[in-house]
């Protein structure tokens, strides 16, 4: 029986040291430890050894059994990282070094991104609407229930200009106009750029772009929120992704979520990109606060609706691998001329 046990271990050795794909890794699983598997088998042989063998026997196949067992979860660590890398690497990034020729315009990555996001929600009867970069403090606060002195406002370093005005620090600015425009019901989204008096580096720009959407009906609730976000997503990212919400606060939507997706890269195991969470914080959302509601002249014992703010930006450095959100607003053209036709 020992010599038997030491044979098996010879013969997982020899099997475990070809495998390649964790696929096979569990095929071998199943032939060595499954409940018909050649260990089983060993203990099953074991009624057949003399009394005084039997307990050396038994340490003998179970040790042999553990080896098998931590060597596969090994493995399959091993194997999990191989496969990660695999696909990392295989990710098309921009890469900073290629050089190509521009002879022809191409279209920045944010604007790529943009029209993909506009043509999803285009086809779910949303309409596409423009606002301005400078707006007042009403729209860019007020009329979202941030009232002045509110804590809330000092999320957002605004640029005032001399004229009382001010760059608009989130697509929700738009909010009211929206509603004023359309009256209830209504679907549209609102794409826009946003300024922040923030210090820049790597991941922090004063001037990025958020995608804002609004959906206001009789009976909308978070079950059509989800259902709109995760439609959308997926087409973007041309596969299913999960999404979940988390509580977060936002002074113009209650309850206000944030939206992460399953990360792509791990499928959700935890990786460098997700920061080993398995999941990527995307887009805050909620349903809009009944003020907010009537601000905009909405009747509110009619309707109710959500809200979005989908950050542009970090979908396109998302999408197309850029790691420094520089890259952007940097003017060059080379590196541009890379995302064409992505
Ligand atoms: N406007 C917010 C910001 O830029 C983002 C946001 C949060 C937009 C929740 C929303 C929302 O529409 O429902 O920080």
């Amino acid at each position: 029986m020992i010599e038997k046990t030491t044979e098996l271990k010879k013969q997982f050795e020899d099997k475990i040291a070809k495998i390649k794909a964790t696929t096979d890794l569990e095929q071998l699983k199943v032939e060595f430890l499954g409940k018909k598997g050649l260990i089983t088998s060993l203990m099953q042989g074991l009624k057949d050894v003399a009394n005084d063998k039997k307990r050396e026997a038994g340490l003998a196949i179970n040790s042999v059994k553990q080896f098998i067992e931590n060597s596969i979860e090994h493995k399959k660590e091993d194997l999990a990282k191989l496969e990660w890398d695999l696909k990392i690497n295989s990710t098309p990034s921009y890469d900073e070094s290629l050089c190509c020729s521009v002879e022809h315009g191409t279209f920045h990555p944010i604007t790529l991104i943009q029209r993909e996001v506009e043509k999803v929600f285009e086809t779910m009867g949303f309409a596409i609407e423009n606002y301005s970069e400078i707006v007042d403090d009403y729209h860019c606060f007020e009329a979202l229930n941030i009232p002045k002195h509110h804590p809330a406002r000092d999320m957002q370093d605004t640029y005032y200009l001399s004229t009382g005005q001010l760059l608009k620090t989130h697509t929700s600015a738009a909010q009211n106009h929206i509603m004023r425009k359309y009256g209830a019901p209504c679907r549209a989204i609102f794409p826009g750029r946003c300024f922040r008096n923030e210090a820049i580096d790597a991941c922090h720009e004063n001037t990025f772009f958020q995608m804002e959407g609004i959906m206001i009906d009789e009976n909308i609730s978070i079950a059509n929120l989800i259902y709109f976000m995760k439609t959308m997503l997926s087409e973007v990212f041309g596969q299913e992704v999960e999404v979940r919400l988390r509580p977060g606060f936002f002074p113009f939507v209650e309850p206000g979520f944030e939206l992460d997706i399953k990360c792509l890269i791990c499928g959700g195991k935890g990786c460098p990109s997700c920061k080993d969470s398995g999941w990527l914080e995307l887009c805050p959302c909620g349903m809009i606060h009944p003020k907010v509601l009537e601000y905009g002249g909405i009747d509110t014992e009619k309707y109710t609706g959500f809200a979005f703010g989908l950050g542009l930006t970090r979908l396109a450095m998302m999408k197309y691998g850029i790691k420094d959100i520089r890259t952007l607003n940097s003017g060059n053209l080379k590196a541009f001329s890379q995302f064409t036709n992505q």
